[in-house]
């Protein structure tokens, strides 16, 4: 129960989607028998259907856990196609690592070790979308350095955005986790209003922001 969808919904929505091959069924088990988060099957399918349209080639995520996403992303992009993917953790990162030679896409995803916050500062290069899915309660810290690697046009995917429902209802909202809700609500004002981006939020999953960036952002003289 995602408390965003009803249960029936979410049922018949991931019926619908095509069964996955056993490999990729093979980093679904290992993730929920080892309790790490990956995206939903319908973000799964919601991310393929997005980078086929759009014709995404190049990707920053950030969050790569055991790499599922990434791998998800390089199949829908294809032929000539590179994700750049950040994770602080070690452990996740020499799993990741391993997933991705077992697929043999070494040459399409390369994992960037360190936190965040470090990493993008110093990513070269532009990109046709950027998947935020780590650290829920930084995507605002996170923002400006995705955009400025953003090309116009592009897409930025920021996942768990009503995370648990909670973002949109108070009577939902737990102790422990009204820092990152409040912070989520920040950043979800911050995207839905800027001159530079137009946003769209799906209750998809533990719900997607879905932004376009249709301008690049205009810096202080003094910055
Ligand atoms: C939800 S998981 C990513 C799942 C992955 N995108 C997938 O669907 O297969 C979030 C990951 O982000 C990593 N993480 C959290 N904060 C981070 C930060 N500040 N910088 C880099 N990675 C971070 C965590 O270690 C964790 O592995």
């Amino acid at each position: 129960m995602s408390n965003i969808a009803h249960d029936y919904i979410e049922d018949y929505i991931r019926q619908l989607i095509p069964e996955k091959p056993l490999n990729i069924k093979g980093l679904e088990k290992y993730a929920s028998e080892n309790n790490v988060p990956i995206i939903r099957p319908e973000v799964a399918q919601f991310l393929t259907v997005l980078i086929k349209a759009c014709g995404v080639k190049r990707i920053l995520e950030v969050g790569t856990a055991i790499g599922y996403s990434s791998i998800i992303m390089a199949q829908a992009a294809g032929e000539g196609c590179k994700i750049i993917t950040i994770e602080k953790s070690d452990e996740m990162c020499e799993k990741a690592l391993d997933n991705i030679r077992e697929f043999g896409y070494e040459e399409k995803i390369e994992v960037v070790k360190g936190d965040a916050m470090d990493v993008l500062n110093n990513i070269q290069g532009s990109f046709d979308m950027v998947f935020l899915d780590a650290a829920k309660g930084h995507y605002d810290h996170f923002l400006p350095m995705c955009l400025e690697h953003l090309k116009i046009n592009g897409i930025l995917v920021s996942d768990n955005a009503l995370f648990r429902g909670m973002v949109a209802n108070n009577n939902l909202l737990v102790r422990r986790k009204i820092t990152i809700v409040k912070r989520m609500r920040k950043y979800l004002k911050h995207i839905s209003s800027m001159d530079e981006l137009e946003t769209s939020l799906l209750p998809l999953g533990d719900g997607v922001a879905l932004s376009c960036k249709i301008k690049e952002v205009e810096h202080d003289a003094k910055d």
